[in-house]
């Protein structure tokens, strides 16, 4: 049977792909540095190693050790725009040279498949929603010029080695495994749904809104939220899809239903049953008006079928995991 090798499995996205592909009774090596994942959501019943994408020898070792992989699902990268606007160089370093050490070893060894994490961010500034695939890539941070250079490595390595890839352009993350097992938990939290949630649990006094002067209905940013188990669905879709010998090709992942700040604010308020205080914040560098998925493509070419498209069963998701890991990964239970 071929395994599959998760590379940034201990992640946010990376664990819930696990996960799934666990249950889906998937062989599965998970390969992540934890420099922000966590070894606590790993599932047990994966094989774990500790290194870096970059180190060749250690990765080496892993497909020397797993002779059955085929395919590699790549989620180990850096991920924060904001950061990415700061620390440009952080960016293209791990995130570039991470990826053209991977597909050195792939070539070395012989394996064909990539599934790759890409971004909503490979396309700036739409000027027309929903955002096709065929839409310009003008990226307005070093993050989404980071995923961008490496969808073009990733052609370029096809084209030259034979390496097949599918891209996946996800929209905004959100959402945990139903049970509160697993979730999100970075140090520290930067992203909408978790820190709305913090503050429903008092760990923080209040929500601050980047913004409420944007073209929007109520201006504030629209945004397309996926839930982690659609994504990994997705990805096992485009590892099948590979696997049955189809070309290298790019998706978007979203929901294509858009939501406001105000209105994630709201649903949450709802879900929670708790106050939630907010203000309204100065803007945010770098955050486009909206950000909505056409994500036809996928659902037709992949079959894929989201069903968390329901932002409130979202949220409670999220939810259950803040409830039961108030402290995310340092709690024991
Ligand atoms: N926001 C607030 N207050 C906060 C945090 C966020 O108002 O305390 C706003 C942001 O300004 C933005 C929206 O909530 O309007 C969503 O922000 P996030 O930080 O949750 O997510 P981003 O849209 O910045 O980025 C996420 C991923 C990226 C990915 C992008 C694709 O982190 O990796 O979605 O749309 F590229």
């Amino acid at each position: 049977m071929a395994s599959v090798l998760v590379v940034g499995g201990a992640g946010y996205i990376g664990s819930h792909m696990v996960d799934r592909l666990i249950e889906n009774g998937e062989d599965t090596v998970v390969v992540d540095n934890l420099c922000t994942g966590h070894r606590a959501a790993v599932s047990d019943k994966a094989k774990f190693y500790e290194g870096d994408i970059a180190d060749k020898d250690f990765m080496r070792k892993v497909f020397k050790e797993n002779p059955d992989i085929d395919t590699v699902i790549h989620f180990a990268a850096y991920s924060l725009v904001g950061e990415s606007m700061h620390k440009p160089l952080k960016y293209f370093d791990n995130n570039i040279t991470g990826l053209i050490k991977l597909l050195e070893v792939m070539k070395e060894v012989g394996v064909k498949n990539l599934v790759f994490s890409s971004s909503a961010a490979t396309y700036g500034i739409p000027d027309h929603m929903p955002i096709k695939e065929t839409d310009p890539q003008n990226p307005i941070n070093p993050y989404g010029e980071s995923k961008l250079m490496m969808e073009k490595i990733m052609k370029w390595a096809d084209e030259a080695y034979g390496i097949k890839w599918v891209a996946l352009r996800y929209f905004n993350v959100a959402g945990a495994k139903p049970d509160g097992s697993i979730g999100e938990d970075h140090g520290p939290e930067t992203h909408l749904v978790p820190i709305i949630l913090q503050v429903a649990q008092g760990k923080r006094d209040k929500l601050q809104i980047y913004g409420d002067d944007y073209n929007t209905p109520d201006g504030t940013n629209i945004r397309d939220y996926v839930h982690p188990y659609d994504l990994a669905d997705a990805h096992i879709l485009a590892m099948n899809y590979l696997r049955d010998g189809n070309p290298s090709d790019a998706f978007n992942l979203g929901s294509s239903t858009g939501f406001s700040n105000l209105e994630m604010l709201k649903a949450a308020r709802e879900v929670t049953g708790k106050e939630i205080p907010a203000e309204i914040a100065g803007r945010r560098g770098g955050d486009p008006d909206s950000l909505v998925a056409a994500s036809d493509k996928a659902r037709k070419i992949l079959g894929w079928e989201p069903k968390y498209d329901d932002v409130h069963s979202l949220i409670e998701t999220a939810w259950a995991w803040h409830s039961k890991h108030p402290n995310g990964f340092d709690d024991k239970n």
